[in-house]
């Protein structure tokens, strides 16, 4: 496994590869867990070499001390890539990646951007946009891996993709979840023991409304799912929202044609946890 952390030393690499070798990559912040490893499995799977990348990208926080309470564990993994044999990681500072600016570029997602996170995290998706599209120009993959708990994200993306015309393709895999339903997040392990035992209780609200999606309109469902929280003191809902899959936009009407999701965010403490289900 190669480690660079330099910009003009993993292009060099990348340029010297065979010509026709496929690039799969997965970029991440770090603090690796299953759903990341199973993301890279996939990408190994489907093409040549993978690289994945470890950057915790400042400008996507919108919070300092989020940042710098970011679960950092570099070492760790980098072991846990070796394990399954990732090919090459990118580890830059933020000063290789925005020299000395670091601040987003601002983007146009057709409104993508406004929805759901978009509404409590202010600049997060141009912090976002900024960062793949560089690290998509450094690596110059051919397909590229996100997990679809960050569905926002991966939405937000495959538009990027799609209006600079970048040579990408990007795909979303299932969220990957702890054996009590959690959905794998770096930010679980910030969670103190008491938060963590009740954070299921997410995923099991999800579930409930998806069930009751087949027979109640989205403004019962959203009631519904609000009232249980009210039950569960130790988990502070933020949003939750039924969305339409391709706009995001929230929906108060079903129309058989288009396809759902139901978008979750909460507060357990001071860690915010996002989940979503199709519905
Ligand atoms: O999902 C993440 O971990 C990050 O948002 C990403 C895509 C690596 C960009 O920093």
């Amino acid at each position: 496994m190669l480690v660079f952390a330099k910009i003009k030393s993993i292009q060099q690499k990348i340029k010297s590869l065979k010509k026709g070798t496929s690039i799969g990559f997965v970029p991440t912040m770090g603090a690796l867990h299953k759903g990341h490893l199973s993301l890279i499995k996939q990408a190994k799977k489907e093409n040549d070499i993978v690289v994945v990348s470890i950057f915790v990208n400042p400008t996507q926080f919108d919070k300092k001390e989020d940042l710098i309470n970011y679960p950092k564990t570099i070492d760790t993994d980098l072991s846990l890539l070796k394990s399954i044999y990732c090919d090459i990681v990118f580890t830059p500072t933020a000063e290789e990646i925005y020299s000395n600016n670091i601040q987003s570029q601002s983007f146009n997602f057709d409104g993508l951007e406004f929805q759901m996170e978009g509404k409590f995290r202010d600049g997060h998706f141009d912090g976002v946009g900024t960062i793949v599209k560089r690290l998509f120009e450094i690596v110059t993959p051919h397909k590229s891996y996100f997990g679809e708990k960050d569905f926002q994200q991966l939405q937000i993306i495959k538009k990027m993709v799609e209006k600079y015309q970048i040579p990408v393709k990007v795909i979303g895999c299932d969220i990957f979840r702890e054996k009590d339903g959690l959905a794998m997040s770096s930010r679980n392990s910030r969670l103190t023991k008491k938060h963590r035992e009740v954070a299921p209780f997410i995923y099991k609200t999800l579930k409930k409304a998806k069930i009751e999606f087949g027979t109640k309109n989205a403004s019962e469902i959203v009631e519904m799912v609000e009232n249980e929280f009210k039950k569960q003191p130790l988990l502070e809902l933020e949003y939750f929202e039924i969305a339409d899959e391709e706009t995001l936009q929230s929906i108060k009407n079903k129309d058989q044609k288009r396809k759902y999701r139901a978008f979750i965010a909460i507060f357990a403490n001071k860690i915010r946890l996002i989940d979503n289900i199709s519905l």
